[in-house]
């Protein structure tokens, strides 16, 4: 009998395909919703792999109560969403999908600094709505990107992505990162430092105990009047409430999100209420090619614990 696999979100034909050669593969059929927790809670007790999402709370209940598991296959670079000490307790392997996604997270990244500070979503509307109507001297002026300062939280691999974009727009880059590494192209400051002197503060850190809440009413008071906030690590790392109040009285000048501390952002969120804020779906990997590159690190590591090869891309 073939192990049992379980999907926790409808995937692409051909992938479900190339894992039924080793797995007998059970899958959620949305694609726009994940397994509710219940379905996920009953299936793995029988299953011995679970491909998981972002949105899969992979805790410590779930593998209690998953006697045969072997492997969580997560499709993101970050895992948040799963609780690593008790995977190791109940000895679990889990991967993730690093490195063929940073060039496409860093692009999306520098898409919302360019959208954000050139107010591309409000100037776009303006033309749709038909408000268009005349060229104005100070009409939907934004913030210059180029030669400007971006300082970096999080240097991992999409930060050094982000930084060798920076260096074609002439911006000075600056970085703060639990450990300091020896770059050419950027210098380290302290956290503080780094508010005060950035044009553009980008945040790519993973959500850890250490950074949760580590953006709130006090960082943000240390930004400059003209600077703009990006997010597209995790948004537990910035108090959202704290945000609204510094977009609102525009003591920052904007933001630019991908991720949020609930996701899907609410439809009446107060930070739905803001136009200095640019705001998108948590897509930062999202291209065809990135998204098929991680489905494919997925199926190897799935594929090679079933066939009791050693698994790549292990986090524990
Ligand atoms: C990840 O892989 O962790 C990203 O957030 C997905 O876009």
């Amino acid at each position: 009998m073939k192990p049992i696999l379980f999907i926790t979100q409808k995937l692409p034909e051909q992938v479900v395909a190339d894992l039924q050669e080793a797995y007998e593969v059970r899958m959620w059929p949305e694609e726009e919703r994940n397994a509710p927790r219940e379905k996920l809670l009953e299936e793995v007790k029988e299953a011995h792999a679970l491909w998981t999402m972002l949105g899969d709370r992979i805790d410590r209940e779930l593998f209690e109560a998953a006697p045969n598991l072997k492997i969580v296959a997560n499709l993101a670079v970050g895992y948040n969403n799963i609780d690593l000490d008790a995977a190791r307790e109940h000895k679990v392997i889990v991967t993730n999908t690093p490195d063929v996604l940073t060039e496409t997270t860093a692009d999306l990244t520098f898409a919302l600094m360019l959208a954000t500070a050139r107010r591309l979503v409000e100037a776009e509307k303006t033309v749709r709505n038909g408000e268009w109507k005349a060229w104005t001297p100070m009409g939907l002026t934004g913030q210059n990107v180029h030669g400007t300062t971006v300082g970096i939280i999080g240097m991992g691999r999409i930060g050094e992505a982000v930084c060798m974009r920076a260096q074609g727009f002439n911006m000075e880059v600056i970085y703060h990162n639990r450990t300091r590494k020896s770059l050419e192209e950027a210098q380290y400051a302290e956290l503080d430092d780094l508010l005060k002197r950035s044009d553009f503060v980008v945040i790519l850190a993973p959500l850890t105990e250490q950074t949760k809440g580590m953006i709130g009413e006090r960082e943000l008071s240390l930004m400059k009047d003209t600077a703009i906030l990006i997010n597209c690590g995790r948004g537990g790392i910035v108090d959202e409430r704290a945000l609204y109040e510094a977009l609102k009285s525009k003591s920052i000048w904007g933001a630019g999100l991908d991720v949020f501390e609930q996701e899907p952002l609410p439809l009446d969120h107060p930070l739905q209420t803001l136009d200095n804020l640019t705001v998108t779906p948590h897509i930062g990997s999202a291209t065809v090619q990135t998204r098929y590159a991680m489905m494919q690190l997925n199926k190897e590591a799935l594929q090679a614990c079933a066939n009791h090869k050693p698994v790549k891309n292990r986090v524990c």
